[in-house]
């Protein structure tokens, strides 16, 4: 949520901020400023809604400057409005702040200030830093900075300038992401590398209450205890190449276009003589000790997870629970040092599942992430980290990202299973040599883009369709109605197929469109008694399966695999449907209202 940037150094921070925010603006895009010191003095330009607005107000200014910050925002505190936009200005007018995150306590924080005569101008929590930091002025501005953040409850990445340091830009982080870039003559801020990786790929990522101090030539890390800190310098390996739309219309079609790749980069460099090779390092002791897994995660990433259950009860014999992260933090669960957690997310930085992550941690589970962006706080705090190799996933609909995270789920349960022991190697083998079927299947299934574009042309004005499916299917139901839902604001709902009747065929009326997801060889005869009592009361059915016997109206056919890895493969149509849908309505597919693609905040 929010996306940060800044710059100093000898280009005009002004196009380098607008760059960076247009790479950002996936984390939140109802309004946008910057904040530039031109003339020893702080300029502030900022407007409502997309980056292009603030453009379009910036018009044909020139605000010159070397040193700025940026921001956008997905809205918490105060409503989506030029005054609430950032960057927040001190009362004196000579400290701006950018900020991504919530201050909990910022009622109490600006009573206080208030009462020392303090006046505040927006909605925001926000503003109360940068009058805390007006207030607690000190010759050693570290040290106001230090008293400020001591006096914050909450999460927070800050870009920080201040007239009287007019060659300074300062940062500080608590939860909130916050990467430092550097080059010999200049220095960045960003919430995520690409706002930054077009002027460097050498990056030191901020930790929580470290503070940064960048000057042209050069940066400063401390603690918060203002005691010089090392850190280290990682290099990022990918180019801003990737994530560029390649003359498709968005970045969600693109991505699930990518799909082949970022499945097979995903899955063929972790093969080895028939076996997966991850980098986990669990002894076979460790796991006959393992009495419970848990696997954690929220939104498409907790859809993903849900495929872990019956994979790794099967091979492991092994009881697995599948929790949404915001559920599980506050729900006292009994994990110990015998637990094996799984966090997943293709963000690294999702508030809820970073927390989850740490309670886990406390109870001394052993913990293992499955993550997209490298990095990223929940890649770098987990025991073990397996990286899905996505590359940057942009649209805030999650599709490759999905994918590659089913991949790793299956990778993983089969070296756990090896290791165990309990399932024959040769069967294990067989796994294996299905999913490196998976790349070239999920092509076949790309190329009936057209005949699902049509699907859409044809149901694009519904308002209300329902997906059904049992077991791995439901799981993919539930992905595929979210998709629809996040992105073309239809109204969609997924159930298990067995549970329509004990309410919900309620809804089914003359024309109603039910997805149905049918893949199971096993349960086909019972999801062909569900169609048929659909189509009984007059819906419409578009039936996705691997079996040719046609029942219901519309299908589209996917190619068969073992019954565990159906989802990989069944999503790919309604991914294709969803974004069709959308296409057809003339929705912000890549910028869904509301949403943001990382989810910093509970
Ligand atoms: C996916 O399409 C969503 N927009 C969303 O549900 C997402 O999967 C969720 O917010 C979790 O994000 P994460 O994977 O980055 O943790």
């Amino acid at each position: 949520m929010c996306g940060i940037i800044g710059y100093i150094g000898s280009k005009q921070a002004l196009n380098i901020l607008i760059s960076g925010l247009s790479k950002l603006e996936y984390r939140g895009y109802d309004s946008a400023g910057i904040g530039i010191i031109t003339n020893h003095k702080i300029k502030i330009i900022k407007n409502k809604g997309e980056l292009t607005n603030l453009i379009n107000k910036l018009g044909d200014q020139k605000i010159t400057g070397n040193l700025g910050i940026g921001h956008t925002r997905w809205a918490t505190h105060g409503a989506p409005s030029s005054l609430n936009a950032h960057p927040h200005i001190s009362q004196n007018g000579k400290i701006a702040i950018i900020h991504n995150g919530i201050i909990e306590n910022y009622l109490s924080l600006k009573k206080e200030l208030e009462s020392k005569g303090y006046k505040f101008k927006t909605e925001t929590d926000s503003e109360v830093i940068a009058n805390l930091l007006e207030y607690y002025q000190h010759s050693n501005f570290l040290i106001s900075i230090q008293k400020t953040v001591k006096r914050l409850k909450g999460s927070f990445a800050l870009g920080i300038i201040n007239e009287n340091y007019p060659d300074t830009l300062y940062a500080v982080r608590n939860e909130s992401p916050l990467i430092v870039g550097t080059t010999s003559n200049e220095q960045f801020i960003a919430s995520d590398i690409p706002a930054i990786i077009n002027w460097t790929k050498e990056i030191y990522y901020l930790d929580n209450l470290e503070i940064a101090v960048l000057t042209k030539n050069q940066i400063k890390f401390y603690n918060i205890k203002l005691q010089e800190i090392q850190k280290y310098l990682s290099k990022i390996t990918w180019d801003n190449e990737e994530a560029a739309k390649h003359g498709y219309k968005h970045f969600m079609i693109k991505e699930i276009f990518e799909q082949r790749k970022a499945i097979a980069n995903t899955i063929n460099p972790r093969i080895k003589n028939n076996m997966p090779l991850l980098d986990i390092n669990i002894t076979k002791q460790e796991l006959n000790n393992v009495n419970k897994i848990y696997v954690i995660a929220c939104g498409t990433s907790y859809y993903a997870g849900l495929n872990a259950k019956p994979l790794m009860e099967q091979l492991l014999n092994i009881t697995t629970e599948v929790d949404l992260a915001s559920e599980f933090r506050y729900r006292q669960p009994l994990i110990d040092n015998n637990s094996l957690v799984i966090i997943i997310s293709q963000s690294g930085e999702t508030a809820d599942t970073l927390a989850a992550l740490r309670l886990a941690k406390e109870k001394n589970a052993k913990t293992i992430a499955i993550v997209n962006v490298v990095g990223s706080t929940i890649a770098r705090e987990a025991d073990q980290t397996i990286y899905t190799w996505a590359g940057p996933e942009i649209a805030v609909a999650s599709t490759k990202a999905y994918t590659t995270q089913l991949a790793i789920i299956y990778l993983l349960t089969i070296k756990l299973a090896n290791l165990k022991g309990k399932v024959k190697k040769k069967e294990l083998i067989n796994l294996v040599k299905t999913l490196q079927l998976i790349p070239d299947q999920v092509n076949e299934i790309l190329t009936q883009n057209e005949k699902i574009r049509a699907l859409a042309n044809e149901f694009y004005k519904e308002q209300d369709i329902y997906f059904i499916g049992r077991n791995i299917d439901y799981y993919t139901a539930l992905e595929g109605a979210l998709k629809l839902k996040e992105i073309s604001y239809i109204h969609a709902e997924a159930y298990a197929a067995g549970e329509l009747k004990h309410g919900t065929i309620a809804l089914i009326e003359e024309g109603t469109l039910v997805v149905s997801l049918c893949t199971n060889k096993e349960l086909y005869p019972k999801m062909i008694n569900n169609i048929k009592e659909i189509t009984a009361r007059g819906a419409k059915t578009l039936v996705i399966t691997n079996n040719k016997d046609e029942v219901g109206d519309y299908h589209i056919f996917i190619p068969p695999t073992n019954p565990y890895f159906n989802s990989i493969l069944s999503v790919i149509p309604l991914q294709l449907f969803a974004y069709h849908m959308a296409n057809n309505r003339n929705c912000n597919i890549d910028k869904p209202k509301n949403l943001a693609k990382s989810v910093t905040v509970e």
